[in-house]
């Protein structure tokens, strides 16, 4: 991870007062000082500051229930931010691990350890992410079938060059549906339906790889070690082409 972000880690700085201790020539890495704030360090470095060694905090990582109009950001807008959610010391060092539209519930994960969401958000890696939809139009007996082999084979998104990747679509009633993709590009399931001419009029993310939400609306646990594993593991595909 970078210097500045290890700082933040171990000590009670934010980020601006990390720079200007590096800066100022306050830090060593395995006895050389170092000035660059964006140097690459492991854990596993003896970094000091001043000359006292810094161990850095363990990472954290949070299941949330994010609640209907709240945003995805770190701070409030048209609607309170969900971070509000979370009363936490330094809440502001966590980041969240695929956004959620303000009108769309449901499983937020939240976390200050980068490269795990990387592994999550990256679509080559194959993470699935199931949403239930509320559909405006239902889908019929007549046309089940053919809906399904369209998410399969991939749908064309306006203003995106390729198909989307396979999806798997199950029927729970007409209008409400079970979508599980490995994509998550900007309001992605309301682009897909848009795409065979319905519309999304509910969504909820219930699943992410093997990890369900369990936790009521506008309530968060941590994460065990086993279930961060988990997702930190690609889980075998339902999703076949
Ligand atoms: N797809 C959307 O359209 N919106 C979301 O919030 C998540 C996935």
């Amino acid at each position: 991870m970078r210097l500045d972000k290890f700082i933040c880690k171990s000590t009670a700085l934010n980020r601006a007062e990390a720079s200007e201790c590096i800066n100022a020539g306050k830090i060593s890495v395995n006895d050389a000082v170092i000035t660059d704030i964006s140097f690459q360090v492991h854990e596993s470095n003896h970094i000091t500051l001043d000359g006292r060694k810094l161990i850095a905090r363990p990472s954290r990582y949070i299941m949330l229930h994010k609640p209907m109009h709240t945003l995805s950001s770190n701070v409030d807008g048209d609607y309170p931010s969900l971070f509000n959610c979370i009363e936490l010391e330094r809440v502001e060092d966590l980041h969240i691990v695929g956004r959620l539209d303000a009108d769309t519930t449901g499983l937020v994960l939240l976390t200050d350890d980068g490269r795990w969401s990387f592994d999550i958000i990256r679509p080559d890696k194959l993470c699935e992410k199931t949403y239930r939809v509320t559909l405006r139009d239902p889908i019929t007996a007549d046309n089940v079938a053919e809906v399904i082999a369209s998410f399969v084979s991939g749908l064309q998104l306006q203003n995106e060059k390729a198909l989307t990747q396979p999806a798997k679509l199950e029927l729970v009633t007409s209008t409400e549906v079970l979508l599980t993709i490995t994509e998550g590009k900007y309001h992605q399931v309301k682009r897909m339906f848009a795409a065979i001419g319905n519309r999304v009029n509910g969504l909820h993310r219930e699943q992410i790889g093997a990890l369900k939400l369990d936790v009521e609306v506008g309530l968060w646990r941590y994460l065990t070690a086993d279930e961060v594993a988990l997702l930190a593991t690609p889980t075998p595909s339902q999703i076949s082409a």
